[in-house]
């Protein structure tokens, strides 16, 4: 009997318990693992892929030609572990006829929950008032103080209505937000009825909102759009909240906006570079808080994200349709 030829795949980190047991009942498979919690290093991804058929990698590998040189002519699928798809080099990749799988929808109502939280803990000053209450700053109930900004009556802007934009904006009507604005290449009337949301323009939507969340995906055109100008635009009593990718935020000018008191707050998810050192100025400010970006983090979520992130890989292989392919 011939032996079977098995396609091989590389993970980048270890996973979910769900997709790394699909990936280890695939008998067509010889699945080799970066068998760690921490990032694998540049030269080992190029060592690990090089001759793979099947890549399955997180939104903090760089997947550019120079990878794709180093993985050579039989890789044929990348699977992604996230929706963000802005590590790849889309336009290579392209060229090279390899499919692209990634994880959209599942993580959806996970970020948006994780959105909500950051806005009100940020507009409502909680991590300030529990350093108050563990540091004895807490003397009485004062009348003027650690008074923060509600949602009621307030007019929200989400950049970005896709599927987590829309998910936030469901999440947040029931708080008694009187508007909700928003932004993107174009209007998206069907979508925005449900809210009953205006398209507006970036500089309308600044100028408006009482809050502002950041939900596009990274792209060239998105890439640094909030900015000195953009903050200038903002009410100073305005929270600036970025669940998307810390490249859409120019972060000087947003650590000079709030130190100035051009704005209120921000809360942040995202961050450029991840990690954020710890010396940086952001780090410095109580009216920023930041998180290591857990957006998708649930349980759940996560064995989701990395089951269907499998589940691409060995379709993709297979030459099978994948249940979430990215079209190139
Ligand atoms: P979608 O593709 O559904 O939505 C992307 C949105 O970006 C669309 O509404 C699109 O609007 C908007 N957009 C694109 N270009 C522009 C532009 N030039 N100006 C304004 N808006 C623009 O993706 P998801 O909602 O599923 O995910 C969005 C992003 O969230 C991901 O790409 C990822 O970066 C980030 N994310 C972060 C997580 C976290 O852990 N913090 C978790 C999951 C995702 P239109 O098409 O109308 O122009
Ligand atoms: C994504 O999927 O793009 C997020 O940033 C992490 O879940």
């Amino acid at each position: 009997m011939r032996p079977v030829r098995l396609m091989k795949v590389f993970v980048t980190r270890r996973i979910p318990t769900e997709g790394s047991a699909a990936l280890a009942r695939a008998a067509d498979c010889e699945v080799e693992q970066w068998d760690s919690d921490e990032p694998i290093p540049s030269k080992d991804l190029e060592r690990g892929v090089a001759g793979a058929h099947g890549l399955l990698c997180l939104l903090s590998d760089r997947i550019d030609k120079k990878l794709l040189d180093a993985a050579g002519a039989n890789l044929k699928v990348i699977s992604t572990m996230s929706v963000g798809v802005d590590h790849l080099a889309l336009d290579e990749i392209k060229k090279r006829g390899i499919r692209v799988g990634y994880t959209p929808d599942v993580l959806t109502d996970a970020t948006a929950e994780l959105a909500v939280s950051l806005l009100l803990t940020t507009c409502r000053r909680l991590p300030e008032a529990i350093e108050e209450v563990k540091n004895g700053g807490w003397t009485s109930w004062k009348p003027l103080w650690m008074c923060g900004y509600g949602l009621t009556q307030s007019t929200v802007g989400i950049i970005g209505l896709g599927r987590i934009g829309q998910a936030i904006a469901r999440c947040l009507k029931p708080f008694g937000v009187q508007r909700l604005l928003y932004t993107g290449r174009q209007p998206r009337p069907q979508e925005a009825e449900e809210f009953q949301a205006e398209f507006v323009s970036t500089q309308q939507l600044a100028a408006e909102s009482d809050f502002i969340v950041v939900a596009c995906s990274l792209t060239p055109a998105t890439r640094g759009l909030c900015n000195k100008d953009f903050f200038q635009q903002m009410k100073k009593t305005a929270v600036f909240v970025n669940i998307s990718r810390g490249e859409v935020v120019d972060q000087d000018d947003l650590y000079q906006a709030l130190a100035s008191g051009q704005i209120a707050a921000a809360g942040l998810d995202v961050t450029t570079p991840e990690p954020l050192p710890t010396n940086h100025p952001l780090l410095t400010l109580k009216n920023c808080v930041i998180l290591p970006h857990i957006g998708s983090a649930t349980h759940r979520t996560r064995n989701t994200m990395s089951l269907l992130a499998a589940n691409n890989l060995l379709a993709g292989l297979r030459g099978e349709p994948m249940p979430s392919e990215l079209k190139l």
